[in-house]
């Protein structure tokens, strides 16, 4: 490690963006592949060991390059060794039920184990497609799997996927890119023949044919948590994964006429998978990409095919830092910002650059915004910002060190402030607030499914709690709040305990936690809950949901062991400035 330190003392001192031009590309990647052992160490790279590379001109937001990690050599706070956290000797009965139905719910491929089916609801009429190992409902499976220490399971899922993005895939007579990873995948069992064979959708069986822009980078992702738990590199260093790797980030990292580092993408691309006003830029998609890149940079050997794949994440990965952290993000302070708007300026002087016009903000937004707490918005493109709040996209910014610590900070200050003020407890949703009336026909297209308040229009996902506001507005006591309300389901809680865990504050996921306890396994694990109060088990939702019952599991492991986290949270790399901030103590 001494060979980085060296080179990282080195950068401590502030270059110019001149002196940044000039350095050399080549040598510098030369000078890195000699400095990181990566077989010895676990430790993050740090983007700023070529963050003056190529020609990055625009450092105008970096005003250092200056990387702690690359000085020090400090490991990461969040390093996870090897998982072998065993079951806990006493465990609650309900963490019992829930390995018990997450292991009923193993998808077997000549005789391994290659996943989890998203549902193993005997008793729906329905099936659908919820007989099918979902890439992004395995995520919380395979974390479980891992800080269980079996992680076989994750790398034979890593390892067909990965087989499956080769497929061609076709919808009608257009050919989809090759690096498009699928939404789900089937195992097809012939008892006569006694064979398997494999069956997947990638887009093109889907409701509404949308291929899922999340499924290659929650599989990028993933090879991370795997590699970061097991302390394998092997497997990430494979042929097929650095090309699996190197396929994805070709369709994202594509030039075209973009004039924003963001991705554009239709509607339905992710776990929203139906027309719920999300396409666009959506932050969902935003900060998985991120992550996805940070984790794929990680990764990636600097080979000749790897290295180049290196030198743009570098670049867009500042770019995107910079226009997320810039326009996606509001606190009470910007609100009034964009409240008093210029419209139609021209030219690069404008402050209001995608011309939003004020009116076009919602009302409910100024009731919502508290003076302390910020969040980033949903969306943002030319003369449209979408102000509602995803969770996440703001989970996954905290956890890919996308927002900046003020910025991961002043998330959990929003979700208290609301919490704290009206119930004491945690406010979550998919998104809020709902879309209803003559809004919800025009943006979904009149969806039965997503009808106001209920599944990915606002309803109660796994680990949404209900929104404070109804709770004030029905007057409802704490107690009974709590029992009735706390419908936590977990797809997404294991996502809020690591954010939670990351920014210091434990305590928020442990009160969901008891609080999700109290209801999810009485209910048969559901997929979601409906109803304003989120009190409902959902209409359509399926029991015993495979990502329910895992991102249980897996909140409560990081809640128990929080160098978990290690697995799904990057550190912050100093290269990535925020942009001039706006407030530094969030307050009105
Ligand atoms: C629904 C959800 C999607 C999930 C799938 C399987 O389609 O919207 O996010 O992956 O069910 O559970």
């Amino acid at each position: 490690m001494d060979a980085v330190r060296d080179s990282g003392n080195a950068k401590a001192e502030p270059h110019s963006s001149v002196e940044a031009d000039e350095l050399n590309l080549p040598r510098l990647l030369e000078k890195r592949r000699l400095n990181i052992d990566r077989k010895s160490s676990l430790d993050e790279r740090s983007l700023s060991e070529l963050s003056l590379g190529g020609n990055v001109r625009n450092v105008e937001s970096y005003d250092s390059m200056y990387s702690p990690m690359a000085t020090t050599g400090a490991r990461s706070g969040w390093d996870t060794p090897a998982s072998t956290t065993p079951r806990a000797s006493d465990p609650h009965p309900m963490v019992v039920d829930a390995w018990d139905s997450l292991r009923r719910s193993l998808v077997f491929f000549r005789g391994l184990p290659v996943g989890t089916i998203a549902a193993a609801d005997h008793q729906s009429e329905q099936v659908l497609n919820y007989d099918q190992v979902f890439v992004r409902d395995f995520v919380p499976s395979a974390l479980a799997f891992l800080m269980n220490g079996e992680p076989d399971i994750v790398k034979n899922f890593l390892l067909k996927t990965v087989q499956l993005q080769s497929w061609e895939k076709r919808i009608d007579r257009f050919k989809l890119g090759e690096g498009a990873m699928p939404a789900s995948f089937k195992v097809l069992h012939d008892p006569i023949r006694k064979t398997d064979s494999l069956a997947a959708d990638f887009g093109e069986s889907a409701i509404g044919r949308v291929a899922p822009i999340d499924s290659g980078f929650w599989w990028i992702i993933l090879l991370r948590a795997y590699t970061k738990s097991t302390g394998d590199i092997s497997l990430a260093e494979s042929p097929e994964c650095q090309k699996g790797m190197r396929l994805v980030l070709s369709l994202c990292l594509s030039e075209g006429f973009d004039t924003f580092p963001t991705l554009l993408c239709a509607d339905g691309c992710s776990m929203i998978d139906r027309r719920m006003g999300i396409y666009g830029y959506p932050i969902e998609i935003q900060a998985l990409f991120f992550m996805a890149l940070r984790c794929a940079f990680w990764m990636l050997k600097q080979d000749a095919e790897g290295k180049e794949f290196i030198e743009r994440i570098v670049k867009r990965v500042h770019a995107l830092s910079y226009h997320i952290r810039t326009y996606f993000w509001l606190d009470f302070q910007q609100l009034n910002v964009i409240y008093r708007y210029k419209t139609e300026e021209y030219s690069h002087t404008a402050v209001n650059k995608f011309n939003v016009i004020p009116d076009s903000i919602p009302d409910w937004l100024f009731d919502f915004m508290p003076c302390r707490g910020g969040y980033f918005i949903g969306n943002v493109s030319p003369a449209r910002m979408d102000f509602r709040w995803f969770s996440l996209g703001n989970f996954f910014a905290i956890l890919s060190s996308l927002s900046t610590p003020d910025q991961s900070a002043a998330i959990m200050d929003l979700l208290e402030e609301r919490w704290e003020e009206l119930v004491g407890d945690m406010p979550l949703k998919i998104s809020y607030p709902a879309i209803e009336s003559y809004e919800w026909r025009v943006v979904t297209g009149c969806d039965p499914k997503n009808t106001r308040w209920s599944y990915h229009n606002g309803g109660s996902w796994p680990g949404w709690l209900l929104h404070p506001y109804f709770h004030h507005s029905l007057s409802l006591s704490l107690s009974h709040y709590n029992q009735l309300l706390i419908a936590a389901n977990a797809v997404l809680l294991w996502m809020l305990t690591a954010a939670c865990i990351k920014t210091g504050r434990p305590q928020i996921a442990r009160r969901a936690l008891d609080l999700a306890e109290s209801r999810l396994m009485k209910d048969g694990w559901p997929e979601y809950y409906d109803g304003k109060l989120g009190r409902f088990v959902g209409k359509q939702a399926r029991k015993f949901q495979t990502w329910s019952i895992a991102g249980y599991l897996v909140a409560k492991m990081m809640l128990e062991d929080p160098t978990h986290v290690g697995m799904v949270s990057l550190e912050e790399d100093k290269a990535m400035k925020p942009a001039p901030k706006r407030s530094a103590s969030w307050s009105c």
